[in-house]
């Protein structure tokens, strides 16, 4: 099975000889509110839309976007998720020597490595609880790379470098000529920490943005890419054609005009993680790392009474999946990562951590 991700339901489902909603998955990152209401109606309403091939240029989710970032739409290409544009920019960019700050999500790599170029690693430390010292990415950036990749907030680790830091990383490795590509996938839970205002001045940005994640349109893939006009231009030249579904870009239209549900997403995931936080520090032997995201990292820590595998496997018969991430590039195996979900369900899992690691007892209480 391909363990690179979270959010294998289908393939664990068919393994365990069970229907995929009888897992409850912490292991995918999604808004736990689920989809915006207006997303449901969209997609009743506009199932005619099948009939024709989808608006190649996803013009109206494009406007939709620029309204509601204020950008131009000239900014902003659209894709079958932030993955496709992912695989997407090495091949336009051409980057051969590309540095990543890891630990970090997979396909990056994969994508650079398919399109022949060569990878290097910046490693952060648990540590530094797995912060960047902007100094000496800029110091390794002087033996000379075409391309720097930095996810924001990071995947597994949560960590949210600040914008003025990341403008600071972006502007030097501008004088180099060297491309920076920010993963924002999970930014909508802090929109103000953004560089996306900086790809007015700085060309040599591309900030990868996701509506999976925070509008929790998983299965429908929907993503976008802000930069440039000129880069913009040249991506668009290199996409393949209909890659965006009509159902997609209506759901994603519907999900930005919904400023109802973004305040209480935003609300409800602030309290959340918070909660499910708190409740897990609780647990004698885990570390939980402070999180800009909608997910926990975790270590698990001596004496636990069992590995992170154990625990999984101990979970997984409760029909619990949690992400092991010792696929992560330089994580081992002590640690795991936990999407934040309903208040419900995040207590039902800390009351199960700890039936498992402390048999229902607890240091503190
Ligand atoms: C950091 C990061 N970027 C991008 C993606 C891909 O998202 P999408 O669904 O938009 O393709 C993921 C998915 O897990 C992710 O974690």
């Amino acid at each position: 099975m391909n363990n690179k991700h979270g959010g294998t339901i289908y393939a664990i489902a068919r393994q365990m000889g069970i229907k995929p909603s009888e897992l409850l998955d912490f292991s995918a990152s999604i808004n736990p509110l689920g989809f915006s209401p207006r997303v449901k109606r969209a997609l009743r309403g506009h199932d005619d839309a099948i009939l024709h091939y989808p608006d190649q240029e996803a013009h109206d989710f494009i406007r939709e976007l620029a309204g509601y970032h204020r950008l131009s739409a000239a900014n902003i290409i659209a894709g079958n998720g932030s993955t496709e544009l992912i695989f997407l920019l090495p091949r336009v960019v051409k980057t051969k020597k590309v540095l990543l700050v890891v630990p970090t999500f997979s396909e990056y790599e994969s994508s650079i490595r398919k399109a022949g170029g060569k990878v290097f690693y910046f490693r952060t430390t648990e540590e530094e609880q797995f912060s960047i010292q902007p100094q000496d990415v800029l110091k390794e950036l002087q033996k000379g790379y075409d391309a720097l990749y930095i996810c924001n907030p990071n995947n597994p680790t949560g960590v949210l470098i600040s914008k003025e830091v990341l403008k600071d990383i972006a502007q030097s490795a501008w004088q180099r000529s060297t491309t920076v590509i920010i993963d924002e996938t999970f930014i909508d839970f802090d929109e103000s920490q953004s560089l996306k205002y900086e790809t007015k001045e700085l060309e040599n940005i591309y900030i990868l943005r996701s509506m999976t994640k925070f509008f929790a349109l998983p299965g429908l893939r929907a993503g976008y890419l802000i930069s440039a006009a000129g880069n913009i231009k040249k991506l668009r030249e290199q996409q393949e054609p209909w890659t965006m579904n009509a159902l997609a870009q209506h759901a994603g239209v519907e999900s930005l005009r919904d400023k109802d549900y973004i305040q209480r997403s935003l609300h409800y995931m602030k309290t959340a993680r918070h909660e499910l936080a708190a409740g897990l520090q609780r647990i004698f032997c885990l570390k939980v790392f402070a999180s800009g995201a909608n997910y926990l990292l975790i270590k698990l820590l001596e004496p636990a009474p069992l590995s992170v595998s154990g625990l999984y496997n101990k979970l997984l018969e409760e029909r619990i999946i949690i992400r092991k991430c010792n696929t992560f590039q330089g994580m081992g195996d002590s640690f795991f990562r936990i999407a934040v979900r309903k208040k419900s369900e995040n207590k039902m899992l800390i009351g199960k951590l700890r039936k498992i690691l402390e048999g229902g007892k607890s240091v503190n209480g």
